[in-house]
């Protein structure tokens, strides 16, 4: 399905019914990320997942991309479908987009899944990381940016025994247009620490990591977990950093579990 928001078209889907569960994706993929948590949890929940500026069927237009006007893009879909509080899952960069959100629309908020992200602001070797990635992007194509982060996002086991999985990931990576790599990369790099903001988290939280991620690993999900109030931890095993896709499902009992505590 696609609306137009924010002057540019996003594309998203909608499956089942009950407590809405928006999802948001990592960089740089988009919503397919979640088709088998879509499969899985839509019988139960009002499963929406959402192409975010730069990604998939959304428009990637060749602008200032900024978290808070991703946070904005999400608000406006919620508007549009008519969904007044949701329970809220991203991934990675999903998760610095729920911090964004929740800064600026925590009334909209019943819950939050935090998987595989964390909480600081990027360190400038950080940032000159994004400037590189950006540089080869632009010089290179997407397929160099598949090269660079496929093994970043999914642990050695599965590069060598899932070449379905490797596969999907390197074609979420290849279909995006440099733009949105570009643009989500100055967004992340400028992005605010977000530390502050854990103990102001007043809603019920779950934090996922993958035992393997050296993305964002167990150590930055253990702090969000202690400075977030009530905050549950789940740390999966032979998972990196897409633990959603590496390990579905022990992902979706995580999920399927909260979601139901929160519907009580
Ligand atoms: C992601 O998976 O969204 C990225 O690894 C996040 C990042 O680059 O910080």
């Amino acid at each position: 399905m696609h609306t137009q928001l924010n002057n540019i078209t996003i594309g998203y889907s909608d499956q089942g019914t009950g407590l809405p569960i928006v999802f948001l994706h990592a960089f740089p993929l988009n919503r397919t990320m979640w088709e088998v948590q879509e499969q899985a949890l839509s019988s139960q929940f009002r499963i929406i997942t959402i192409d975010l500026r730069g990604h998939g069927e959304s428009d990637a237009p060749l602008w200032h991309y900024t978290l808070d006007q991703s946070a904005d893009d999400v608000r406006a879909l919620l508007d549009h479908l008519e969904i007044q509080r949701a329970l809220f899952v991203g991934l990675s960069m999903g998760g610095y987009i729920l911090f964004a959100f929740y800064r600026r629309y925590a009334a909209r908020v019943k819950g939050l899944i935090l998987a595989d992200t964390k909480a600081p602001a990027d360190t400038e070797e950080g940032k000159n990381g994004r400037f590189q990635l950006a540089q080869i992007a632009y010089r290179q194509g997407p397929s160099a940016i598949a090269d660079v982060m496929t093994p970043k996002l999914l642990s050695p086991a599965t590069i060598q025994t899932n070449p379905n999985l490797v596969q999907h990931v390197r074609a979420m990576i290849e279909g995006n247009q440099i733009s949105g790599i570009a643009g989500d990369l100055m967004a992340m790099a400028e992005r605010p620490d977000s530390i502050p903001l854990l103990n102001h988290i007043a809603c019920p939280t779950q934090i996922i990591v993958g035992e393997l991620d050296q993305a964002t690993p167990p150590s930055d999900a253990k702090l969000m977990a202690e400075q977030i109030p009530h905050a549950r931890l789940a740390i999966i095993p032979n998972a990196a950093h897409l633990a959603n896709l590496e390990q579905p499902e022990c992902f979706n009992q995580i999920v399927s579990a909260f979601a139901l505590n929160l519907e009580k």
